[in-house]
C-alpha cells in the first residue's frame, strides 16, 4: 500500500456520484472539494442551506467546474432523513459513494426531533437510517462504498445497550460522543458483512482523522456558554491540530482509492495518529465484535424504523 497518500492519487471520479453530510465545513467541506476537483457530481447533504450555499461557492472557486448540488437533510430528525432520500430517489438512479460524514462532539445534553440523545442520533442513528433508505440507489451503482467517520475516540467508547440515548442516570457528554464513534466502527464492520451475506456490489469502510481543526471543538462550548472552553479547544487546536484539508485525508482515501476492501479503516500514520499520511490503522476489539455490532444493528432499527439487509 503506497506510504504517502495525498489528494493527487485520488483517481478520475467523472461519472460517480457522491453524497457527504455536514459537507458545509471542516472535514466535510474538504471531502466534497477532493471528490468534486476529481469530477464527481458531489451532493452536499446540508441542515442549513446558507452554509450549503457558502460551501458551494467555494469549492467552485477552488476546483471548477465542479458539479454540485444542496440537498437538505438534518439528522437530528428522521423525517429529514426521509425526505432527503425520496428526493434522492426521484433525482438519481445510482449512488456510488455515500460519506457519512456529519457529526457532533461532547455536546451537553440535547435530544433530536425525535428524542434520541443529539450524539448517537446524529452521529449514529441518522447515518444508519440514511444509508438504509438509499440502499436502492447504493445497489443499482457499480461498486458503490458507503464510508463512515469514526474517531481515535473510539477506542474508550462503549455501547449502553441498556439505555442508549441516556435516559437514565447523570449524563456524561464524552462517553456519549465516544459511544457514538464506536457504533460508526461496529456500523460499518456489520454492514460490511451484510453486503457480503446479500451479495451487494457495494463495500462498507470507515476513516478517522486524528485531530483536526475545525469547528467541531467549539460547539460543544459554546452550547453550554463556556467563554473558557471554547478558547482552551481554539488553543489545542492551534497547538496540536492538523490542518482539515490534512485531517480529510483518511476519508478520502477510504472512499475513492482502488486498493481499498470493505471493512478497511484509514486514519493518519502519525505519533498515535493524531497527524500525518493516511493509511490502514487498527481499532479496538470492541469495535470487531461481531455480537454487538448485531445487537446495535438491531436496536438501530427498532428505534429508527429503518430496517434492511436482515
Ligand atoms: N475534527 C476532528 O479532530 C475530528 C476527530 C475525530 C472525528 N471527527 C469526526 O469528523 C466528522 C466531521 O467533523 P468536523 O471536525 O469536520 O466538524 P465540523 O466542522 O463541526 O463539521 C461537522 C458537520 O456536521 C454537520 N452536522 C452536525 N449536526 C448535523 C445534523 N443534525 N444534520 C446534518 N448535519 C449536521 C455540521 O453542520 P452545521 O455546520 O450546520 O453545524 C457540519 O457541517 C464528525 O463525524 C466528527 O465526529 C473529527
Amino acid at each position: 500500500m503506497k506510504s504517502q497518500w495525498t489528494r493527487n492519487d485520488i483517481p478520475d471520479l467523472s461519472n460517480k456520484t457522491a453524497v457527504v453530510t455536514g459537507a458545509n465545513s471542516g472535514l466535510g467541506f474538504e471531502t466534497a472539494l477532493g471528490l468534486a476537483a476529481a469530477g464527481a457530481q458531489v451532493i452536499l447533504a446540508c441542515r442549513n442551506a446558507n452554509k450549503a450555499e457558502a460551501a458551494m461557492k467555494q469549492i467552485q472557486i477552488s476546483a471548477p467546474p465542479a458539479k454540485l448540488k444542496f440537498m437538505p437533510l438534518d439528522l437530528g430528525d428522521l423525517a429529514s432523513v426521509r425526505s432527503f432520500a425520496k428526493t434522492f430517489a426521484a433525482e438519481h438512479s445510482q449512488l456510488d459513494l455515500l460519506c457519512n460524514n456529519a457529526g457532533v462532539m461532547a455536546l451537553p445534553l440535547r435530544r433530536t426531533t425525535d428524542g434520541f440523545e443529539m450524539q448517537i442520533g446524529t452521529n449514529h442513528l441518522g447515518h444508519f437510517a440514511l444509508t438504509g433508505l438509499l440502499l436502492p440507489q447504493l445497489q443499482a451503482a457499480d461498486g458503490a462504498r458507503v464510508a463512515s467517520m469514526s474517531s481515535g475516540l473510539h477506542k474508550p467508547g462503549k455501547i449502553r445497550f441498556d439505555d442508549l440515548n441516556w435516559n437514565q442516570g447523570r449524563y456524561r457528554k464524552w462517553p456519549a460522543y465516544c459511544q457514538s464513534k464506536l457504533a460508526n466502527l461496529l456500523f460499518t464492520f456489520e454492514l460490511q458483512r451484510r453486503f457480503e451475506k446479500h451479495g451487494v456490489d457495494a463495500i462498507a469502510v470507515a476513516a478517522h482523522p486524528g485531530y483536526a481543526a475545525t469547528n467541531l471543538q467549539a460547539a460543544g462550548p459554546e452550547m453550554a456558554g463556556s467563554n473558557f472552553g471554547k478558547r482552551l479547544m481554539g488553543f489545542a487546536n492551534l497547538c496540536l491540530a492538523q490542518s482539515a484539508a490534512d485531517g480529510a485525508l483518511p476519508m478520502l482515501r477510504a472512499s475513492t482509492a482502488a486498493e481499498v476492501k470493505g471493512g478497511d479503516y484509514f486514519g493518519p500514520d502519525g505519533f498515535q495518529e493524531l497527524r500525518g499520511s493516511p493509511q490502514k490503522v487498527g481499532c479496538t476489539a470492541r469495535a470487531r465484535n461481531v455480537a454487538d455490532a448485531g445487537r446495535l444493528w438491531t436496536l438501530s432499527e427498532e428505534l429508527t424504523g429503518v430496517s434492511y439487509l436482515d
